[in-house]
């Protein structure tokens, strides 16, 4: 079986290392998972004085995740938690009340920082926010990169063997959690 994983980036910088991350873990996955990128810089402020009226970027939103077997978070840590622009994007998925389209949808959190505890305080808050959103979590790995300069190369070459390693056991294992989680949990 092949999935499709949508995966967002959670910082909407030009230079961020999350983005350079998220090309070193498209190429260590396995050839059963197929990635496409879920952007979030578009999206205007939520407000659910729009619910009834959902903007296309929402819409657009929505859609792009519930064509997607599996999401895959990548974000930075901003001020201990994640970036408002993620945390937006979540709040417009979930909405309008009862078509949350995170709804059992499987998913796994990494995300990189220079700093040594990478991103592990939010990535803590993102899980928290995904169970109220009822997407079940692949809870192990975790995957707390610390990014050195020249640790990942633009391109997504992995300059060090063990978090080459590292990374492709991560995708692995998120491969076969996507494919416990649909084998058991009814979808739409
Ligand atoms: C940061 N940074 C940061 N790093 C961290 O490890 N914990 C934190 O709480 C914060 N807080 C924080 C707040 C704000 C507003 C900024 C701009 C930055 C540093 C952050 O990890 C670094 O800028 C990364 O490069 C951000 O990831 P991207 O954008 O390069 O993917």
């Amino acid at each position: 079986m092949t999935y499709t994983v949508g995966y967002f980036i959670g910082s909407l910088s030009s230079k961020s290392i999350n983005r350079t991350l998220s090309k070193a873990l498209i190429r260590l996955a396995p050839e059963s998972l197929h990635f496409e990128e879920i952007p979030i810089k578009d999206l205007p402020l939520y407000n659910r004085d729009l619910d009834a009226d959902y903007p296309p970027e929402g819409r657009a939103l929505k859609a792009a995740i519930e064509r997607v077997d599996a999401v895959l978070f990548i974000t930075p840590e901003f001020n201990r938690d994640i970036p408002g622009s993620l945390k937006n994007a979540i709040d417009w998925a979930s909405r309008p009340w009862g078509t949350n389209s995170l709804n059992r949808k499987p998913s796994a959190i990494i995300g990189a920082s220079p700093g040594k505890i990478g991103t592990a305080v939010a990535q803590q808050n993102l899980r928290g926010i995904l169970a109220f959103c009822n997407s079940p979590q692949m809870s192990a790995p975790e995957a707390y990169i610390q990014f050195t300069p020249g640790l990942i190369t633009d391109d997504g070459e992995v300059s060090d063997a063990s978090t080459e390693q590292f990374l492709r056991h991560f995708m692995e294992e998120f491969g076969l959690f996507v494919e416990r989680v649909l084998r058991v949990l009814p979808q739409g």
